[in-house]
């Protein structure tokens, strides 16, 4: 069923007074969406299992996903989870920074097992952002917070979106602007040998030099993430990747200028210079602009180096066919 929307959204400055607001909400186990490098989420209280269900009611989740709980430092981060020698050089080289870790659960740990899923195991973040890490240090205790999005749909790069998608239903929302990252952390599983469970801001390539040998890849485990679904991040306008040319009716979602000119829709390019990383940050917003305004996105070819994996890896989902209900 969907929540009621009535509450009043809040949006507050990233500014001491902001954020202890903000801060004062979450211990207070309201919802709070603030921004991070890579996506806004939606914040609440790991420990508070009824801010946690919230969390759910909010962006109409169909089932309980784990989430990545966030912390301040490394520090925060073992009080939560259990960080092998691999999981340390990683945390050591990648945090602050858009890298989750998923670790043991440390006995001790209060994150609550609806935040967990009921797992063994813990998804740990450090973001890399001056207002989430004054909001951490502020709220004292680990924050999970899932990209700030009704479920399934394009994850939100700036206050605006996530008013757009949750305005009503979240007390208030922390807004510092666009984000710069652009799309969401890469998670790497480190229960054993590690493995990657999401491309995303940290690029494979750098992963693997840290740890001086290859990644595995996710098979299948007993944990689907929500991004790894085949529909995920999905405007309502069809994507269609890789085009050659733009068709009549289509918007077109460029890269590096190929397609300029083409199509009477609108047109929006990811990069004008063909620069990835400024792509990653264009990407989301760009979708969504184009869903606003176009029958159908035409995306240009784009590169799968670096962070292009990544990409390449939303655009897929953003383009793959939907299930008719529950995304
Ligand atoms: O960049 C990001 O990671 C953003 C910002 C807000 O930090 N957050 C984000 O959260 O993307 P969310 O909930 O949209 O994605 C979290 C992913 C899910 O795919 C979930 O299944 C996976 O992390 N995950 C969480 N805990 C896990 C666990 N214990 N084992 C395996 N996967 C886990
Ligand atoms: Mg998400």
């Amino acid at each position: 069923m969907l929540p009621a929307d009535t509450i009043e959204t809040r949006l507050l400055s990233p500014d001491a007074a902001g954020i202890a607001q903000a801060a004062a909400l979450l211990r207070a186990g309201r919802l709070v969406a603030f921004p991070t490098e890579t996506v806004y989420g939606l914040g609440a209280d790991a420990r508070d299992a009824g801010a946690v269900a919230a969390i759910y009611a909010a962006k109409c989740r169909p089932s309980f996903n784990p989430l990545i709980a966030h912390v301040a430092d490394i520090d925060a981060a073992r009080r939560e989870g259990r960080f092998d020698a691999d999981a340390l050089r990683l945390a050591d080289a990648f945090w602050p920074g858009p890298l989750t870790l998923v670790v043991p659960a440390d006995p001790a740990s209060r994150i609550v097992d609806l935040a967990r899923a009921g797992l063994e195991s813990v998804a740990l973040r450090v973001p890399d952002h001056p207002v989430a890490l004054d909001l951490l240090r502020a709220a004292d205790r680990p924050i999970v917070a899932p990209s700030a999005n009704r479920s399934g749909r394009i994850s939100p790069t700036s206050a605006r979106h996530v008013m757009e998608e949750l305005a009503g239903r979240i007390d208030a929302i922390l807004d510092d602007g666009p984000t710069t990252v652009g799309l969401e952390s890469t998670i790497v599983s480190c229960l054993g040998e590690p493995v990657l469970l999401r491309c995303g801001g940290v690029s494979v390539e750098a992963i693997e030099a840290c740890l001086g040998r290859r990644l595995a890849a996710a098979s299948q485990g007993p944990v689907v993430a929500p991004g790894m679904l085949a529909s995920h991040y999905a405007p309502d306008a069809p994507v269609r990747l890789a085009a050659a040319a733009a068709l009549p009716h289509e918007g077109v979602l460029d890269f590096g200028g190929i397609l300029a000119g083409q199509g009477a829709g609108p047109y929006l390019d990811l990069s004008a210079s063909g620069d990835l990383i400024e792509a990653a940050a264009n990407l989301f917003a760009h979708l969504r602009r184009l869903d606003g305004t176009a029958a159908g996105i035409a995306v240009a070819p784009i590169p799968r180096t670096g962070i292009g994996l990544a990409i390449n890896d939303r655009l897929a989902r953003a383009a793959a066919p939907r299930p008719s209900a529950g995304r």
